[in-house]
């Protein structure tokens, strides 16, 4: 905990919240697809495109360390089996940190699953999965990652439904020292993704199109490799950092336990089989 609060201190003087007001020019890269990706609408809307020949991709121009990021998708709609939207935040190298969120899509009317995971220092195997309790595809809904030293928290339209504490004190890492990118992409997977590879991608309906709006982060901004936590806006009043410690008030507790006992498909801790040396340590905290 010692080397927790030397990390910590310094930060939290420095901590200043940087709300990005949302623009796609602004914030984001192309990093794939070869003209699949597309900015429209003045910089409010992106989408990715995935055709035979390739998907597409974007990441922030920022790097951060702790925030708040939310995001609207609107995912693939009608036939989407086969494919898969990405959107996570990551470090790089090779003990990277990351959080995920992934839709697998799936024939019409059935449901599209949502995969989460989380990464510490290369490691993963952490994998939840749910079904959601709308239509994804319909309309836009809001996917947020708060990531705070304390923990991590998945939301959907602001009901939470996987939180991931921090609990290095019994020796599992957590991200919490490495900075990360939001990237995004949409890529075939007809090999793995629905119905365990069962489905395939449907070529004739190409190309399938998901959709971004509304980005907003209130995050601790690197500029230039330093932890200066955005020091380019003024800084805002203390309260708009209440994320840096936001934590599960009773209400939210409701609802991820609401979320977990209707919706949830798949959780690593309760797959006793694939971990014969014993579950992991964090899957008995919770
Ligand atoms: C697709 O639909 C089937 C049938 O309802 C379901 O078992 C499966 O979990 C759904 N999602 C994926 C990604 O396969």
């Amino acid at each position: 905990m010692a080397s927790l609060n030397t990390v910590l201190v310094p930060l939290v003087a420095l901590l200043v919240t940087v709300a990005s007001a949302s623009n796609f020019y602004n914030d984001f890269d192309i990093t794939w697809g070869d003209g699949r990706a597309k900015i429209l609408s003045d910089g409010d809307l992106l989408t990715l495109n995935l055709d035979k020949a390739s998907g597409s991709g974007f990441q922030s121009r920022n790097e951060y360390l702790f925030g708040k990021i939310d995001m609207q998708l609107k995912l693939v709609p009608g036939n989407s089996a086969g494919t898969v939207t990405a959107y996570y935040v990551s470090s790089k190298g090779s003990a990277w940190d990351e959080i995920d969120f992934e839709f697998l899509g799936n024939l019409s009317g059935d449901p599209y699953i949502l995969h989460t995971n989380v990464f510490s220092q290369g490691k993963g195997n952490r994998e939840q999965q749910f079904y959601l309790w709308f239509d994804p595809t319909a309309d836009f809904h809001t996917y947020s990652i708060l990531w705070n030293p304390q923990r991590i928290v998945f939301s959907v339209d602001g009901t939470p439904i996987r939180e991931f504490k921090n609990l290095e004190s019994m020796e599992v890492p957590c991200p919490k020292n490495q900075p990360m990118r939001i990237c995004s992409s949409l890529w075939n997977a007809d090999d793995w993704a629905t119905r365990g590879g069962l489905v395939k991608t449907d070529w004739a309906l190409a190309p399938f199109t998901a959709s971004y709006r509304n980005f907003n982060a209130e995050a601790c901004v690197l500029s230039n490799g330093v932890s200066s936590c955005g020091t380019t806006t003024s800084p805002p009043a203390s309260t708009s950092n209440a994320w840096f410690s936001e934590e599960l008030d009773s209400t939210r507790q409701e609802r991820l336990k609401w979320v977990r006992e209707n919706y949830m498909v798949y959780n690593y801790c309760h797959d006793v089989n694939r971990f014969p040396q014993g579950l992991p340590t964090e899957c008995s905290m919770s």
